[in-house]
């Protein structure tokens, strides 16, 4: 079977020289992964038997679907298109050594797809190279909503915001204990005018102190993944007011409490050096007890307060 279509091809090479260089085509056959905004090469070279001079041939590369063109060589001419304007290039140097790659600049979401090197020696071969677009996620940020007068015990939602980045992510969101959540989420993709994605999920759990929540936002096509971890702890919950007002609250019952025992101790001091009737002396310590009474209720409730708040 080959042997009987090589020695045809054979033939017809030696009447009519058609065979001659027999052409052939090399493009990746993997789809090429562009970065956003960088630069990539498309790939394509070819090899020829015969000799040939760049007069005679012709790189035509275009939009594989709509045929519309890219870039083209022909009669030692380089042309652009106006699709792509100063974006593409070929390497014209590289062409007399079977190198007709393309050089596009500054990639665009829009650029995503199949693109057709095709070559002319006399004969002419064409093949397609599949372009795919890339973005990183940015790390993602997380929001409390609300953010105010928590309580254990609310409903809130933990809403994780990450953008810039293509196609779109999938997101994960993992407990503290690493286990994956799968409830209760809602996430959405929005494409900015550039095509690039802002993925928003949106969490709702019931508040408790120290639980922590992550979110994985996953670019699969690139293998990378960001994430951010909040821990909500006792402290999360009260608000800053609080805390502030809870150490003034304390400060202020501390001094109150070394004011009461030096002013007991001076007194006992004294009462000791001048030996004076007992009577006194329980009369200052029902003092002292009344002093600290309250002081141990004041911390008490506040005590209540951090654990509620
Ligand atoms: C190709 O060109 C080289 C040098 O110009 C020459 O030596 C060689 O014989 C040529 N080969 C063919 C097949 O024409
Ligand atoms: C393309 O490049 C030419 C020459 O450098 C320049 O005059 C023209 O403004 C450029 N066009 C665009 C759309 O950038
Ligand atoms: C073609 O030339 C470009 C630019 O020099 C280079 O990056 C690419 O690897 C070359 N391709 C081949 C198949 O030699
Ligand atoms: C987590 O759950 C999602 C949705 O069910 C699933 O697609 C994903 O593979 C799971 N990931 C892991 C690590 O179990
Ligand atoms: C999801 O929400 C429902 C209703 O608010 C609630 O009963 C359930 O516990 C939630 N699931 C998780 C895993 O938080």
């Amino acid at each position: 079977m080959y042997p009987t279509i090589l020695s045809a091809c054979f033939a017809v090479h030696l009447l009519l020289g058609h065979c001659r260089g027999a052409l052939k085509i090399k493009v990746p056959e993997v789809p090429v992964i562009a970065i956003f905004g960088k630069d990539v090469t498309l790939n394509c070279s070819f090899t020829t038997d015969a000799n040939f001079s760049l007069g005679d041939l012709s790189v035509i590369w275009q939009l594989t679907e709509t045929r519309k063109m890219v870039h083209t060589y022909s009669l030692q001419q380089d042309q652009q298109s106006d699709i792509f304007v100063n974006r593409t290039a070929l390497f014209t140097e590289e062409l007399a050594k079977g190198n007709a790659s393309l050089l596009l600049r500054h990639v665009r979401i829009e650029d995503e797809g199949s693109f057709t090197c095709f070559v002319r020696i006399e004969d002419h071969q064409s093949a397609p190279i599949k372009l795919q677009l890339a973005a990183s996620y940015s790390k993602p940020s997380l929001h409390l909503e609300p953010n105010k007068n928590l309580k254990p015990g609310d409903e809130v939602a933990i809403a994780c915001h990450s953008s810039g980045g293509y196609p779109p992510a999938k997101v994960q969101w993992h407990d503290g204990k690493g286990s994956n959540i799968t409830e209760n989420i809602t996430t959405s993709q929005v494409a900015n005018e550039e095509g690039l994605f802002d993925v928003r999920s949106v969490i709702r759990v019931i508040l408790e102190p120290n639980s922590t929540y992550s979110c994985m936002v996953r670019n699969e096509l690139l293998n990378e993944e960001t994430q951010a971890v909040a821990t909500i702890t006792g402290q999360h919950l009260k608000f800053p007011a609080v805390a502030l007002w809870l150490t003034v609250g304390l400060s202020v019952c501390l001094l109150g409490l070394l004011a009461a025992l030096g002013f007991v101790c001076r007194r006992k001091i004294q009462q000791s050096c001048e030996e004076n009737e007992a009577g006194d002396g329980e009369e200052e310590d029902t003092e002292a007890r009344t002093v600290m009474k309250p002081l141990e209720n004041a911390d008490d409730k506040e005590a209540e307060e951090e654990v509620l708040e």
